[in-house]
């Protein structure tokens, strides 16, 4: 058993502040157990969000010394380090302690017609397996690759590599027929693909190991020759 200082950032509106507490963990604690044995032990009032505990919905996704990642799937033992800092993802708004408004992530996740707008047909879409593509399939809308993004931090307007990911999937899906509509958005020079600097911290954090720096590649290559 190890003991750890754990900082937690608490906010209500108006209102910001550091909290510590202390957390005896054997090796498998992860954060998010940490959060739980905190809240049912010494402060009742902490507030943070989690629903499968298994890295499956995406909700519990928190800044943990100063990386966004999954509070359920990251162990405090592979931290490595005494004190464990928790604060609310960066580049969403709070809404109290370690719980965020993903409003400006869905925001810019619509603005590229999520939904397959497929046109009426009478046969079937034959659809082959593409590994390149599944993957890219596994997005849990956690708000990682947002809250990582150093363009987001200072373009509000940039749909944001999730967006673009869902974008890619409709794009490639023979059945859609808003391709153009799509490229559209994504072309455009103030909010879409070409505000990406490359600089990877999506790509690097994404729990479902999506590559989102070259998904986004991927859509600068076709706009230059369409
Ligand atoms: S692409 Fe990855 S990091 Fe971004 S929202 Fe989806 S699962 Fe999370
Ligand atoms: S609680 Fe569902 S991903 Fe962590």
């Amino acid at each position: 058993m190890n003991s750890y200082q754990v900082q937690i950032r608490r906010s209500s509106p108006g209102h910001s502040y550091v909290r510590s507490y202390h957390v005896t963990s054997a090796e498998r604690m992860t954060v998010l157990d940490a959060l739980f044995r905190i809240q049912a032990e010494q402060d009742s009032s902490l507030a943070f969000r989690c629903a499968c505990r298994v890295g499956m919905c995406g909700t519990c996704a928190m800044s943990i010394n100063r990386v966004p990642r999954l509070a359920c799937k990251t162990r405090i033992s592979a931290l490595d380090s005494p004190v464990v800092t928790l604060a609310p993802l960066p580049n969403f708004p709070v809404i109290h302690d370690l719980v965020v408004s993903l409003e400006p992530f869905f925001e810019q996740w619509k603005r590229i017609r999520p939904a397959l707008r497929g046109s009426p047909s009478d046969t079937l879409a034959i659809i082959l397996p593409d590994p390149d593509i599944s993957r890219k399939r596994d997005c849990i809308t956690c708000g990682i690759c947002y809250a990582a993004c150093g363009v987001k931090a200072s373009h509000a307007d940039y749909l944001g590599p999730a967006a673009i990911n869902r974008a890619f999937l409709r794009v490639h899906d023979p059945r859609d027929s808003a391709r153009q509509q799509r490229l559209k958005i994504l072309n455009d020079e103030w909010s879409g693909v070409w505000r990406c600097h490359t600089q990877f911290n999506c790509t690097a954090l994404c729990p479902k190991k999506i590559d989102l720096t070259e998904t986004i590649g991927r859509f600068k290559r076709t706009l230059l020759v369409s």
